[in-house]
């Protein structure tokens, strides 16, 4: 089936099979790799994007995604992307791209989220680097930073 959608702010389309991942078409046929596969199932939430601005994965026809990618404002980075580097949250970066949407996800939604709001939020996305301490640090980091922004400030 032929599906348009608008990624990152432009309008895209391309030809899908209808049980197509989401995935599959963002990495393989529009060229935007950012977001991973890394445990092939949808459970560790390396492949997190968000869909008309909800962070979520599914049929996509019609619909506005945002990937990591589309976050940042050209060479300016998101401010998720930017306390992520700053907190040291980054080691493999395997799992960033996810995390990293998961969090502006969470701080458009919630500019001063707790601990457990954090861990609730990024529960979805998984780690096997940092013990998340980091990544904590980096959410509270970015928390002042993103007041009013929503998918990166679009
Ligand atoms: S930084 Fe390596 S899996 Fe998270």
């Amino acid at each position: 089936m032929r599906i348009e959608l608008t990624v990152n702010g432009d309008r895209r389309q391309c030809d899908a099979w209808g049980g197509e991942s989401l995935l599959f078409v963002l990495r393989e046929q529009l060229g935007l790799p950012g977001s991973k596969n890394a445990c092939e199932q949808g459970e560790c939430g390396s492949c997190s994007v968000l869909l008309d601005g909800e962070l979520a994965a599914g049929q996509a026809d019609g619909c506005e995604v945002t990937t990591v990618e589309g976050l940042a404002d050209g060479d300016r980075l998101h401010p998720v992307q930017q306390a992520f580097v700053e907190a040291g949250a980054v080691q493999c970066g395997f799992c960033t791209p996810g995390l990293v949407v998961a969090a502006a996800d969470l701080l458009a939604a919630n500019a001063s989220p707790t601990d457990d709001e954090i861990r609730e939020a990024l529960s979805g996305n998984i780690c096997r680097c940092t013990g998340y301490q980091k990544i904590l640090d980096a959410v509270h980091l970015a928390a002042g930073r993103t007041d009013g922004e929503r998918e990166g400030g679009r």
